[in-house]
C-alpha cells in the first residue's frame, strides 16, 4: 500500500499533510514513512520464511539513524559498507551479530573497529583483504567470522554504473577461483569462514540474473562442502528493484524473490542473509521541493525549483526517472504543462526532468520527488554552499525532524583559515 496519498486534494505522508511540513520545516526537505519501511522489511521476512533468516539493511541507501532504529527494531540487520555505517548501526542499537560487513576496500582500522565492537561476519573481496584480515584478527586475538564474495559473471541488465556481478567489475572474487581462496582462507589462522556472499547489482528488473547467480552458488555450496568446508550461511545480497515511473510495469515482488530463493538455495540447510537496500527505503522516501521560478524559455518552460542536483544526484549520474507530483492535488480533466524541471545550481546537469508533461505550475507551488528514499539523502552533498536539506520522519499523525538544516554559520565553522594566511 502506498502511503504517500492524497486525501482532500492535498499529498500526504501517512496521516500528516505535506504542506504542513513544509510550512514548519521550510524547503527543500526529505519525508520518510515509517509505514512504508516497516512493510517494506516485513515482506522479505514474509518471504523468506519458514527459511532461517537475516534481512540486512543495506544501510548505504538510507542511513538516517532513526531509520536504522526504525528497522532494527523489527529485528533487522545491517549491511555496512565502512567504519562510519558501523558506528551509525551500532549507534541505532542494532547489536553486532545482526551486522554485515561488505566493500572491496576495508581499511585494517575499519577491521579492527567490527572486530572490537562485534561483527556477524566480513563479506570478504580479495585475497589482499583476506590475508590483512587474518593479520588484524590474529593481532587482536580474535577470530574473523568470514564469507568470501564470489563474482559469478552474470549480467544483472541493470545501469552499467550499479551493475556488479560481471567479471569486468571491481566486486568479489571470479566463482572460478572460489576453491582456492577458500582454501587459502581456511589455512590462515584468525578466520572462521562461515558461508558464501554474492550481490550482483542493484535495480534488478527481472528475477532471471539472480536465478543464474544463486544457482551458480549452490553448486559453489555443495563443492564446498565437499573441500570439507563448514557453509553454515548464504549472503545472496541486495538489488531487487522498485518501480520508478507508475505507468510502466512493475519489477518482481519480494514474495515472488523469496520463492526463487527456496527454489534455488532452500535446500542447502543454510541461514539466507539478503541485503536489500532500495526496496525498503526507496519507495519510503519523497523529496519535497518548491517552485522558485517558472522561466519562458526559446523553445520550453524551465521550472526553476530550490532543490538541486546536490540534494538528489539519481537524474544527474544515473539519467534517473523519479515521478514528480504536486502537493495539491490537480482537478480532474486540467490540461497537463510540460516543463524542463531544474536546479538552481550551475550547470546543465542540474536537470531533474526534460519536457515533463505536469500538472501547470506557478511561483511558490510545492512538489514531491517520489520513490526518492534510497540513494537520495545519502548520496547527497552542499555542492554550491547549499546546506544539506532536513530529512523528516512520519509516522501516523506525526512527524519529527531527524535531521536538521544546517545554519550557515555551522557550515563556514567547520572550514580553518590556517593563522599564516
Ligand atoms: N549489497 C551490496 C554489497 C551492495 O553493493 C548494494 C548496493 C546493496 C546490497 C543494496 O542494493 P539495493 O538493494 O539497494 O539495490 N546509488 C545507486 C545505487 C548503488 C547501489 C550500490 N550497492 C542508485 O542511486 O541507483
Amino acid at each position: 500500500m502506498d502511503h504517500f496519498l492524497y486525501k482532500n486534494g492535498q499529498l500526504f505522508a501517512e496521516d500528516v499533510a505535506l504542506a504542513d511540513i513544509a510550512a514548519s520545516v521550510g524547503t527543500p526537505f526529505y519525508c520518510y514513512s515509517t509505514a512504508t519501511l516497516t512493510r517494506h522489511y516485513q515482506l522479505f521476512t514474509e518471504a523468506l520464511s519458514p527459511l532461517p533468516h537475516l534481512v540486512c539493511f543495506a544501510m548505504k541507501s538510507l542511513s538516517n539513524l532513526a531509520v536504522l532504529k526504525t528497522l532494527g527494531d523489527l529485528g533487522a540487520g545491517m549491511d555496512v559498507v565502512s567504519g562510519g555505517e558501523y558506528l551509525r548501526a551500532k549507534a541505532a542499537g542494532v547489536p553486532g551479530d545482526r551486522i554485515v560487513f561488505s566493500g572491496v576496500g576495508k581499511t585494517r582500522e575499519e577491521m579492527r573497529l567490527a572486530l572490537t565492537g562485534g561483527i556477524r561476519q566480513f563479506n570478504v573481496e580479495s585475497e589482499p583483504e583476506l590475508r590483512a584480515l587474518s593479520e588484524v584478527a590474529t593481532a587482536l586475538g580474535l577470530v574473523a567470522p568470514i564469507t568470501i564474495r564470489v563474482n559469478p559473471d552474470v549480467d544483472a541488465k541493470t545501469h552499467e554504473k550499479i551493475a556488479t556481478g560481471k567479471k569486468e567489475n571491481k566486486f568479489g572474487i571470479p566463482i572460478s577461483r572460489a576453491r582456492e581462496v577458500y582454501a587459502e582462507a581456511a589455512a590462515l589462522p584468525g578466520l572462521k569462514v562461515v558461508g558464501i556472499d554474492v550481490h550482483i547489482g542493484s535495480q534488478l528488473t527481472e528475477l532471471e540474473p539472480f536465478e543464474q547467480a544463486y544457482l551458480k552458488v549452490a553448486d559453489l555450496t555443495r563443492t564446498l562442502r565437499a573441500d570439507g568446508h563448514e557453509i553454515l550461511r548464504l549472503d545472496l545480497g541486495g538489488g531487487l528493484g522498485i518501480p520508478y515511473a507508475r505507468n510502466n510495469a512493475a519489477p518482481p515482488l519480494p514474495l515472488d524473490y523469496g520463492a526463487l530463493i527456496k527454489r534455488t538455495v532452500g535446500d542447502l540447510g543454510c541461514e539466507i542473509e539478503i541485503e536489500p537496500g532500495r526496496l525498503i527505503s526507496g519507495n519510503a522516501g519523497v523529496l519535497v521541493s518548491q517552485v522558485i521560478y517558472v522561466k519562458n524559455g526559446e523553445d520550453r518552460d524551465f521550472l526553476i525549483i530550490d532543490a538541486a542536483m546536490n540534494d538528489l544526484i539519481r537524474p544527474a549520474m544515473y539519467s534517473a526517472h523519479h515521478d514528480i507530483v504536486p502537493l495539491t492535488e490537480p482537478e480532474p480533466g486540467l490540461e497537463s504543462a510540460t516543463y524542463d524541471v531544474v536546479g538552481p545550481i550551475c550547470e546543465s546537469g542540474d536537470t531533474f526532468a526534460k519536457t515533463r508533461a505536469m500538472a501547470p505550475m506557478t511561483e511558490g507551488s510545492l512538489l514531491a520527488f517520489r520513490s526518492a528514499g534510497a540513494y537520495g539523502a545519502v548520496m547527497s552533498s552542499e555542492y554550491n554552499s547549499r546546506p544539506l536539506i532536513p530529512e523528516v520522519l512520519v509516522k501516523g499523525d506525526h512527524f519529527a525532524v531527524i535531521r536538521a538544516r544546517p545554519t550557515f554559520d555551522e557550515m563556514l565553522n567547520r572550514d580553518t583559515i590556517p593563522e599564516w594566511l
